[in-house]
Formats: structure tokens, sequence, C-alpha cells
């Protein structure tokens, strides 16, 4: 049985500052919502949480890649079938490239089926000149820019406990089911991609694939297994609201460790990592896989102390740090960082969020993000990493499978003023299918040498 963590409880974490908290206008509510929601059944069990972390162990030492990525906020009004399946399409299809072309094994993990929480810079916001509560995403408030939808409202926390648990139903049905079959990988390209250079590519690579499974067919090996017939795909969000965090956890019947149920992995953001903060308190005591996001505003003594209290066993798998600096300021951060971990002898699996410090403002007001920026901060980190020795062992994108319009750049060189056309998000904006596959052919490339 596993050392557990001293002095902690799942309700420990009331203890220290919460950083990015909604003000709940009615705690009474608040607290009968999260009672409820701890009553209900996990939206994921022990078993399938320490197999992810299993796999991560791998990531950490280059045997295995971390495909991670969604949508920024996930939307109440998308949680219908044909949106998960696109969303699971463009992660199954970039997953395969990066098998088949970088190869080596893929973890797919979603920023899905509870990604409903969002921390703000500001608490409030002036939307003619009214100043309203700033939307911090469907599990607490609608984006609608009225002074009532953007009151916090407990029962979001109910309906998105409710959404995450369908949607995890179909996602479990997609791929257990036989769409995510690997017979099928031509049906996971997206029409609109189907014509482009990447669609082509793709269905060079679908029809490699077919021969490959043809051939083992016709020399006699099973191909009716879950190998060839299922695809393992594993949940994730920021963990962000901690009550409902506390209100699905659970500890485990048979190993009596306490594990987050409402998703496989959770992650830290950059605003709520505080060494003595409320968010770390909270996931120093429950055994999944984390992960923390590092941007250029972050002490490395603190990191370390941070990653220290949260893995105290320096267990593989359980860490990955998520860096997001910048395309221009990767290289100012990310060596330091790199060799302070090597020599502390930190194991963490090295993951590249090459979103979220690559945001600027179009001169038509969209929120953008240029796909060579994208991309640059992706090469340079790993370029980074096998300079000083380190393992570049996973990416982490806002993504979508719907044909929008909201970064910039790729094949289709989506301009600023095109931004308008299929403008989709509530919040930070995606790249579109097209855009992702053509990431993964450059990022299997770079895998593989
Ligand atoms: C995010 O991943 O959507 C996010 C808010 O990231 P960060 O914490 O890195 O700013
Ligand atoms: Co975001």
């Amino acid at each position: 049985m596993t050392q557990h963590a001293k002095d902690w409880s799942k309700s420990s974490w009331l203890n220290f500052p919460a950083l990015q908290q909604p003000n709940w206008p009615d705690l009474d509510e608040h607290r009968a919502v999260l009672q409820s929601i701890s009553q209900l059944p996990p939206l994921v069990f022990a078993g399938e949480i320490r197999n992810l972390k299993k796999k991560l162990a791998q990531a950490a030492t280059g045997d295995a890649f971390l495909l991670q990525g969604g949508d920024c906020a996930e939307d109440f009004q998308h949680c219908t079938a044909p949106s998960i399946r696109e969303s699971l399409k463009v992660i199954l299809q970039m997953a395969i490239v990066l098998t088949y072309a970088g190869g080596k094994p893929v973890i797919k993990v979603g920023r899905i089926a509870g990604q409903y929480a969002k921390p703000r810079s500001a608490d409030t916001e002036i939307v003619n000149g009214i100043e309203i509560p700033s939307y911090r995403g469907d599990m607490v408030n609608s984006p609608e820019a009225r002074l009532e939808e953007r009151r916090p409202d407990p029962q979001r926390l109910l309906k998105g406990y409710f959404l995450a648990a369908a949607t995890m139903n179909i996602m479990r049905a997609f791929t257990r089911g036989g769409y995510a079959a690997l017979h099928r990988v031509d049906a996971w390209n997206q029409e609109f991609v189907k014509s482009t250079p990447m669609g082509q590519s793709y269905e060079r690579l679908g029809k490699h694939i077919a021969d490959a499974i043809n051939f083992m067919q016709v020399v006699g090996i099973d191909t009716d297994t879950p190998q060839f017939n299922q695809a393992e795909f594993f949940t994730s969000h920021e963990a962000l609201l901690l009550g409902y965090e506390e209100a699905l956890t659970r500890q485990d019947s048979t190993t009596g460790d306490w594990y987050d149920c409402s998703a496989h992995m959770l992650w830290i953001g950059d605003r709520t990592r505080q060494l003595d903060g409320a968010h770390v308190e909270f996931f120093r005591g429950v055994l999944n896989p984390l992960g923390m996001k590092v941007g250029p505003k972050h002490d490395i003594d603190e990191i370390k102390r941070i990653i220290t209290r949260l893995n105290p066993d320096n267990e593989a798998g359980r860490m990955t740090l998520i860096t997001r600096f910048g395309a221009d300021k990767v290289a100012q951060y990310l060596p330091q960082l790199a060799q302070e971990m090597k020599k502390e002898g930190l194991q963490v699996v090295w993951s590249c969020d090459p979103m979220h410090g690559n945001t600027y403002t179009a001169e038509t007001g969209h929120k953008t993000r240029n796909f060579s920026y994208i991309l640059q901060e992706i090469r340079s980190f790993f370029e980074i990493h096998w300079a000083e020795g380190t393992v570049p062992g996973g990416v982490h994108f806002e993504l979508t499978g719907e044909n929008v319009t909201e970064c910039t750049g790729g094949g289709r060189n989506i301009l600023d003023e095109h931004l308008q056309r299929n403008y989709q998000t509530n919040c930070d904006p995606r790249l579109n299918a097209e855009q992702s596959l053509e990431l993964a052919f450059q990022i299997a490339e770079m895998i593989r040498s």
C-alpha cells in the first residue's frame, strides 16, 4: 500500500488560500450541490488512473509520447454526439500519425469530459459600461455578456457533472465499440481535410496501415483483438474548482488510496500553482497523474519544491511539467528549468503547450495564435531537450475537430481578416482539424529523429 500523505484529508485544502474560485452568491446552495455530487458515481476508476500513470512513466523515458488536447473551455451546448466524435476523430488521427510516422506508442489524453472551469486575469470586466463578473467556464457561469448570466450558479456544477458523465459514456462507446478500430483510420479523416495536402498524406498513411493489417491477416495473425479494435483514451481537465474535485475524490476500496475520480489526469494551472496554496495542498493527497503548467513567470526553486511536495517518492509518471513559454521566450527559460530538474534527479514528463504563450489580439479584435509560432515553440522544445539530455515527452494543444477559423496560418493560411468566418470559441483560440493534422506530421518527424 502506498504511503498516505501526512496531515492530508480531502478537505484540508480549505485551510489554504485558493485562488481563482468563483464568488458563489449563495454558499448554502453551493454546499448542497457539492453534497449531491459527492453521492454520485465517480466518472473514472482507480485502476484506469493507475494504468495511465504507468504509461506516463514510459513517456518520461521516451518510450511513449503523450498527446493531450481538446477545447480551451468545453461548451455545455456542444455536448452532442457529433461534436464529441469530431474531437475524438482529430485526436485519433493525430495519434495514428505520431504512432506510425513517429514510431512510438502514443498516450491519448483529451481536454474533455470536465474541462468546464477557467482561471481569468480579472474577476470582472466592463461590457457596454457595466461591470459584470468574468466568464469562468460553463461550470460556473454563462459566456453571455449580461450581468444575470454571469452570476455564478452552483447548479451549473451539477449540470457539468452530468454532461461530463454523458461525454465519458459516448467516448467509451466510440473507443471500445469499433469506431476507433485501426482498419477504420480513413473514416477519421474529415471531409474538409480530405482534399488538402495533409488530408492526402493522411490517406496514404491509412493505406499503409490497411496493407499492414491485411498482411497480418494473410499470415494468420489474429487482428480481432482489443489492440486492433479499440483505442485507449483518457480524460483530463484543469482542476480549478476544488469543491467539485473534492466531491469526486474517493477512496479506492482495493488499496485504501485516494483518487480524484473526476478525470484520469488533472493539471494545476499556471495561476494556481502556489507552493502554499490550496491547489497544491489538495493534489498532494490524491494519486492521479498530475500536470503542472509552467509559464515565464516562475521561480525554479519554487517549482522544485512543489514537485517534491506533490511527488515525494519521485514516482515516474506522477508529474508532467507542461511548459508554455511562447516561441520567443522558450530558449530563455526552458534550458535552465530542464537542467535543474535533471540535476535534482526529479522524474517528470516534459510536455510542450505551444498555445498559451503565443496568444495575441488580431486587428479584428479576435484573440488568436499563429501556426508558425506554435510550430516554432514545439521545435525549440524538442531541440532544447535534446541539447540538455532531457526527454521531450509530449505535447498539449487546444484544438477542435471542427472547421473553425480561430488560429491563423497553417496549410490554408488563415489570415487575421478570415478569423470572423467561423470563430466559435468561448475562450482561447483552437487549432482546427487540418492545422492539428499538419502539426502531427511535423511532430512525427521530430519524434523519429
Ligand atoms: C489552459 O490550459 O487553458 C490555461 C488556462 O493554461 P495556463 O494555466 O497555462 O494559462
Ligand atoms: Co486556454
